[in-house]
């Protein structure tokens, strides 16, 4: 797959997903109350919309419902984003920008940007019961997100990771908080795309341990860009993991350990799709590679 048609047919995603969110919004986000406005500025306000890509090209690659899975990935947007606005408050990790702007509850008030957090994650909801499908899909579609966002993914992992800034997490700690907090909903992302083509558990599996390693990628890179990156480029503050004492795979192996254990991990990531789904999940494949070397 050439650079040009990658990109093309990543902007071509990028154009659905943000047409959804923006007629989710219409129909869900009504611009009429303060939380209302408050949850869609920091939900149309940009952000790479990884996990929407990861709903809609896993229901290509497995030949699924377009449509339905339009839906799905601004449902996952949405939890995506409450997540943000949640880890942003000063009880989290005090963050005031996000996305290049000040972050939801420096543009609003903390008790504002909380309660759009939750309208987010609630409206994610009303989005799955309310998507174009029938109801054995929708059921299995709020199983995956609930599960992956909930008290034993990425709830979880937020707990451990605020628990262990005063308790230093060691590797296989720091695994589980990284599995949890970003790899149970990129997991969810993929699931969901697998859902909306009604995938056989096997496939399902095999989309698991990608989706994992993916995540994994990505919150190794994530830590990494909060130390050798800027502000400006990143949209969000640097050093904030360094300010909250958390610990990283930057605090435990450095940062050119921590990418070269980030390079290890994607290429087993790809050697799955590649054994499993030859050159049909090579776009796949691109944007895993892609996710170690992003700049922000
Ligand atoms: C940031 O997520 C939080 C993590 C799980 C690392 P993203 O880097 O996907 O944030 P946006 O959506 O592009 O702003
Ligand atoms: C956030 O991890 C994970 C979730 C929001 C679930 P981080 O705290 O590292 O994310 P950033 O760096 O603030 O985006
Ligand atoms: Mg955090
Ligand atoms: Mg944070
Ligand atoms: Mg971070």
């Amino acid at each position: 797959m050439s650079k040009m048609e990658y990109q093309a047919e990543y902007q071509g995603y990028l154009n659905r997903i943000e047409a959804i969110l923006q007629q989710l919004c219409e129909q869900f986000l009504p611009e009429s109350s303060e939380v209302c406005r408050a949850a869609r500025y920091s939900l149309l306000s940009g952000g790479k919309r990884v996990r929407a890509v990861l709903v809609l090209t896993t229901c290509e690659l497995l030949g699924g419902d377009a449509k339905a899975a339009e839906w799905f990935a601004g449902a996952v947007e949405m939890v995506h984003c409450y997540s943000l606005i949640h880890d942003d408050l000063p009880c989290m990790d005090d963050d005031d920008f996000r996305r290049g702007k000040p972050s939801c509850h420096k543009a609003f008030s903390e008790a504002t940007a909380l309660l759009a957090g939750d309208a987010l994650l609630t409206a994610a909801f009303q989005v799955l019961a309310n998507a174009p499908t029938d109801g054995d899909m929708i059921a299995k579609a709020v199983k995956e997100l609930s599960t992956a966002a909930g008290a034993n993914g990425m709830i979880f992992g937020q707990e451990l990771d605020l628990y262990h800034e005063t308790v230093p997490a060691s590797a296989g700690q720091l695994l589980q908080i990284h599995r949890n907090k970003t790899g149970a909903l990129i997991n969810a992302a993929v699931q969901l795309g697998a859902v909306s083509a009604r995938a056989e558990v096997r496939t399902k599996d095999i989309l698991r341990q990608y989706a994992y390693d993916v995540g994994l990628v990505f919150q190794i890179v994530d830590d990494v860009l909060d130390v050798t990156s800027t502000t400006d480029t990143l949209g969000k503050p640097v050093g904030s993991d360094e300010e909250n004492n958390k610990t990283t795979f930057v605090r435990l192996y450095g940062v050119e350990g921590a990418l070269q254990h980030a390079q290890t991990i994607n290429q087993r990531a790809c050697a799955i799709l590649g054994e499993n789904f030859a050159e049909k999940s090579a776009f796949l494949e691109e944007f895993a590679a892609r996710l170690l070397v992003r700049k922000h």
